[in-house]
């Protein structure tokens, strides 16, 4: 099979890489939007930003994957809020050139998205509950849902929570500030009113793999298997770790002011993919044990 996978030098799309080249012998093409890839597994790169129309056109067509894992996206979620022509250029628009892309070739697409297409009013959600997202980067990241589920292009959508995990060159995740905080002695406020599943990005990786894999369609939640708040979190990196839990101080949501509303009382149901896909994620306990073992220490 030949995997085109968007976003390879993001968190994910260097998890996808490592995954897909250990685990399986699928020819791989990487792409992104810098000149080269951050990994050197020796597989193909492209260099491709997916709102480029004609590019993407062109680029799909040279290789003619079997499927494109779209790991490409504008993630920093204040700041949807405030640039959201960027950001709906980018997790939108950029989805539909895949779509038009993939239908001309008669490929599949992975695509990833998010618990953010809820409002947390009442999670943990399921793949059938209804979407009613409270931030702009929920509402482009449901819009690139909706132009999936309404295409003719076979697809399925992964939605994930709390990324985390290591990688080169990647953007500080909730897991790694947190780390860096607490091994400088810093004090660090941490919400306590944000509920759901951390995911280690290895998980998520493994299971987008087995959707590829069983050639499955629709919408599977994939995210770590326990819930748990924020600051709940923290605590357990510092059981893990050894830190001071004192420096660790709780907070409310609505006390950060930030852009960007948040889904509070969130988390993913992962039933469906524990049963249909035969995944069992880690829970946060061992995923920082995981992160622990992975950073050397
Ligand atoms: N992180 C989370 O907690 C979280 C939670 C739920 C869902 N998700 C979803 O999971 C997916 C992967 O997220 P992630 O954490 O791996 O994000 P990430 O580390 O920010 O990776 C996204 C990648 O896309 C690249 N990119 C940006 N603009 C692009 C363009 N125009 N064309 C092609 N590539 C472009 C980025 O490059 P630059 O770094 O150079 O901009 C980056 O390498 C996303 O769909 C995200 O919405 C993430």
């Amino acid at each position: 099979m030949k995997i085109f996978i968007t976003g390879a030098n993001g968190l994910l799309g260097q998890a996808v890489t490592s995954i897909f080249t250990r685990e399986t012998g699928w020819e791989l093409i990487c792409s992104s939007v810098e000149d080269k890839s951050f990994l050197d597994y020796g597989n193909k790169y492209e260099k491709l930003d997916i709102t480029d129309k004609e590019e993407v056109k062109r680029v799909i067509n040279l290789h003619r994957p079997d499927v494109i894992v779209n790991c490409a996206a504008f993630t920093n979620v204040d700041a949807c809020e405030t640039e959201r022509e960027l950001c709906w250029k980018l997790n939108v628009d950029g989805v539909k050139n895949l779509i038009i892309a993939a239908r001309k070739e008669d490929c599949r697409i992975i695509h990833i998205s998010t618990d953010y297409v809820f409002d947390g009013k009442n999670g943990p959600y399921t793949e059938e509950d209804t979407p009613n997202p409270i931030s702009f980067y929920g509402r482009s990241k449901l819009a690139a849902e909706n132009a999936l589920t309404t295409s003719e292009v076979n697809h399925a959508i992964v939605r994930t929570m709390v990324l985390f995990g290591i990688g080169i060159n990647i953007k500080p995740n909730f897991a790694l500030w947190i780390i860096d905080k607490l091994k400088a002695a810093d004090n660090i406020n941490i919400v306590d009113d944000q509920i759901g599943n951390a995911t280690m990005v290895d998980d998520l990786a493994w299971g987008i793999l087995k959707v590829v894999e069983k050639k499955q369609t629709g919408i599977f939640n994939i995210a770590g298997s326990d819930i748990l708040s924020r600051y709940d979190f923290a605590l357990k990196i510092c059981d893990v770790f050894g830190f001071n839990k004192a420096l660790v101080h709780r907070i409310k949501t609505k006390d950060l002011n930030q852009p960007a509303p948040r889904p509070l009382n969130s988390g993913l149901v992962i039933l469906k993919a524990a049963s249909q896909l035969g995944i069992s994620p880690m829970d946060s306990l061992e995923s920082i044990r995981l992160l622990k073992t992975q950073l050397g220490n």
